[in-house]
């Protein structure tokens, strides 16, 4: 598809002129080299875009891609409501925090002892104005002077997601600016851009989060190869459903971090490496539960510390030793973390001593690993450069996949 430049046009407003104005312009520039052609700003694509974009994209064979203004910084306002928490946030250029409001639902589902979808929806219409409203304060802008507003499409719970994108449709409506509709998954591994302005693509990333677990090799900011990935439960859900079992409060992972810092890895489970180099985290979980149910059928007292630092290097030593045979192999120099597991203490204090030796370890701010919406204003940031915005059709896709990713045969 894209082969052959058309052209770079500094300070030229193309789209005010004719299509026939535009196509004698680009003709007088066309090359036959392998580059995309630099078209407008993206304010300039938006308002009078799409349509035109097609046609160019027709006409010369080739892909639009924006030229960006070195001087003006892209403002972009994030929403995020995939499960628990209503967040919203403003990024300047995809990697600087302006402003970043996170409110959780935690204590509301922790008596349910878990997330309640329909609770968790209704929270999120109540939130989702006010906390949007606190984001541009606490950056001191109004709607106004954003470029661009940036939500959540999926992965997550149909209804909580359903808040999120129905609001910023219409936000980016009422206000004229183009919606980027963000991959949640994609978000997490931005949120190193957020703590690491300086890392950019090629780096192998470690995927931990509530419903996902996977290596990644993270080739460029929208090209995605996923090495392995589970085949069952994601990390997340293990820790949280062994907590439940160990009667810890919801959500379990920050829980069982805490009670496995006092105890020892006493209990040896099997690996969570699969034969064919893949996760399953569903027979660890019910290792967990066949100690716990042995020991209470002879009347012997564990330690629930022992257990919770046992499953948590068997959690996280195979994913360790995955990323490492896979670093060894691909002579990747940087690996990062992304999602809400890469909050756990013994992971992190693992990882930080692989680094050196040529290594660079790259592990998100604790308030960046759980779920916000930084992280989606930061991947919308890369979005938006290149072009890809979203219309008023937009829904909710709860079971949307990385870019990349193959469904487990
Ligand atoms: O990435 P995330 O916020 O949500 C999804 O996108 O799925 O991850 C949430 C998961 C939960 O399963 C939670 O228990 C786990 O991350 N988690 C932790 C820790 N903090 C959060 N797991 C282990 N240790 C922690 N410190
Ligand atoms: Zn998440």
């Amino acid at each position: 598809m894209t082969n052959c430049v058309v052209g770079i046009i500094p300070n030229i407003n193309i789209y005010q002129r004719t299509d026939i104005f535009i196509y004698k312009i680009l003709h007088s520039f066309v090359r036959r080299v392998p580059y995309t052609p630099l078209l407008a700003t993206p304010a300039r694509r938006h308002k009078f875009g799409a349509e035109r974009d097609k046609k160019l994209t027709k006409a010369f064979d080739c892909r639009i891609i924006l030229v960006m203004d070195q001087q003006k910084q892209i403002v972009i306002l994030g929403i995020e409501s995939s499960c628990d928490e209503t967040a919203a946030a403003v990024v300047a250029d995809g990697r600087r925090i302006i402003s970043n409001v996170v409110l959780s639902q935690i204590d509301i589902h922790r008596l349910y002892g878990g997330v309640v979808p329909e609770i968790a929806s209704r929270n999120h219409v109540q939130a989702i104005d006010k906390v949007v409203a606190q984001a541009l304060s606490e950056a001191s802008l109004t709607p106004a002077d954003i470029d661009a507003v940036a939500v959540t499409y999926g992965a997550g719970l149909v209804g909580a997601l359903l808040v999120g994108v129905s609001y910023a449709k219409g936000l980016a409506q009422a206000l004229g600016k183009p919606l980027v509709a963000v991959n949640h998954i994609e978000g997490h591994i931005c949120a190193n851009y957020l703590t690491y302005p300086d890392l950019t693509p090629p780096y192998v990333c470690l995927l931990t989060s509530g419903g996902h677990t996977a290596i990644v090799n993270v080739r460029n900011y929208d090209e995605y190869d996923v090495v392995c990935s589970t085949v069952d439960d994601a990390v997340g859900e293990a820790f949280d459903k062994v907590a439940r079992v160990l009667g810890l409060p919801y959500p379990g992972g920050p829980q069982i971090d805490k009670l496995a810092q006092q105890g020892k890895p006493v209990y040896k489970f099997h690996s969570v490496v699969t034969s064919n180099g893949n996760f399953s985290y569903s027979g660890l979980k019910t290792a967990v539960i066949n100690l716990l149910h042995n020991a209470q059928q002879k009347g012997e007292q564990l330690s629930r510390a022992d257990v919770a630092a046992s499953f948590t290097c068997a959690a996280i030593d195979g994913l360790l030793d995955r990323l490492v045979a896979e670093v060894e192999q691909s002579g990747a120099k940087t690996v990062a973390v992304a999602g809400g597991v890469g909050a756990n203490s013994y992971l992190r204090g693992r990882l930080q001593r692989l680094e050196g030796k040529g290594l660079r370890v790259c592990l998100p701010k604790l308030s960046l690993c759980g779920d916000n919406a930084a992280m989606i204003a930061s991947r919308a940031y890369y979005m938006y450069c290149d072009n890809q915005f979203a219309d008023l059709s937009l829904n909710a896709c709860p079971t949307l996949k990385l870019r990349g990713e193959k469904p487990h045969r």
